[in-house]
């Protein structure tokens, strides 16, 4: 963030570090939120999977979630007991649009050998109808994990493409994607490459053609593993753009190229939404039971896979 937005932000910033410390909340915010919430009222960034295990492991009495509203609704499915907001209950997401339970009802009949896997990126709902869900950084164990010759793998066409060219396992995939992704091609980011000499690194929910023109994909959080590993001198994020302006500066000796496709559901989240939210402790995530049981055992078995061995 440049230096000359900080007093712009400074007061509101003050507001809610003094109202987590008031409600014991705690600020978790994904890599794709505003640098003034991610650098300014955080306590942990991460990507869709780091977010869920902070969610299972906090001790705090309320979670405000910066993000979008299947991730805070996959922290109330691990933290019940807590109070979950989401400042702005608005924030969606297309894939988690793009599939219904009563798809994955459908899917089942038409395959019953095949285990169910949901991308997290999805409801409550779908995760119910479920045997398992995955992010983009453990779809690949997720599926392998049942070692059946075939899953169903929905609802991103893109991430089932990717994970498809990397097992045996015959994926039954969904016609699902990212709008936001799905906006970036072949022929950008081999201009990245090849023109600008850039290191590319791709989310999974890109399209075919992109990801096989990147040098590296994986999850938001994978990208800046990456980065660390590899210092390059230029790279290019093929991904949401709040991600280069929230990481630049852990990487001083990296030049970023900033192609700008921002997620309108992510930018819904502002530091004046997450201050009302914290005074109103409200809007909250609700969740009936019987889906609520459904999905966490979904999302509890992929985090059983997630886990370290031996903890
Ligand atoms: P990550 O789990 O990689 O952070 O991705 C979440 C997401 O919504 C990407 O668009
Ligand atoms: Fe959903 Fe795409 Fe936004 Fe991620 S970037 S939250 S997948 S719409």
């Amino acid at each position: 963030m440049p230096a000359a937005e900080w007093d712009m932000h400074f007061e509101l910033v003050a507001a809610i570090e003094a109202l987590k410390r008031g409600r014991n909340a705690v600020v978790l915010a994904h890599n794709y939120q505003r640098p003034e919430i991610f650098h300014g009222v955080a306590d942990f960034h991460g990507d869709s999977l780091e977010l869920a295990s902070q969610a299972a492991a906090s001790t705090a009495d309320v979670i405000v979630l910066c993000g979008v509203r299947f991730m805070a609704e996959t922290a109330k499915l691990l933290a019940p007991d807590k109070l979950v907001l989401l400042p702005d209950l608005d924030a969606g997401c297309s894939l988690a649009e793009s599939i219904g339970p009563d798809d994955i009802r459908a899917l089942r009949r038409r395959h019953p050998q095949a285990p169910a896997v949901c991308y997290v990126n999805t409801s409550a709902a779908v995760k119910a109808e479920c045997d398992a869900c995955c992010t983009s950084s453990n779809a690949l164990s997720v599926v392998e994990s049942f070692a059946a010759p075939e899953v169903i793998l929905v609802p991103d066409r893109y991430l089932a493409a990717h994970v498809a060219a990397q097992t045996s396992v015959r994926i039954i995939s969904w016609q699902g994607q990212c709008e936001v992704h799905q906006r970036f091609t072949g022929q950008e980011v081999r201009e990245y490459r090849e023109a600008a000499s850039a290191f590319v690194l791709a989310h999974p929910e890109c399209p075919d053609e992109v990801r096989a023109a990147a040098d590296y994909v994986g999850s938001t959080s994978g990208m800046i593993a990456e980065l660390g590993r590899k210092r390059p001198a230029r790279a290019v994020l093929i991904t949401e753009c709040s991600m280069a302006d929230n990481i630049s500066g852990a990487f001083p000796g990296t030049d970023f190229l900033r192609p700008c496709n921002l997620c309108p559901h992510m930018q819904r989240i502002t530091l004046p939404g997450i201050r009302a939210s914290l005074e109103r402790l409200a809007p909250a995530i609700d969740l009936p039971e019987d889906i609520a049981a459904g999905a966490r055992r979904a999302v509890q078995r992929m985090l059983e896979l997630s886990r370290p061995r031996g903890t």
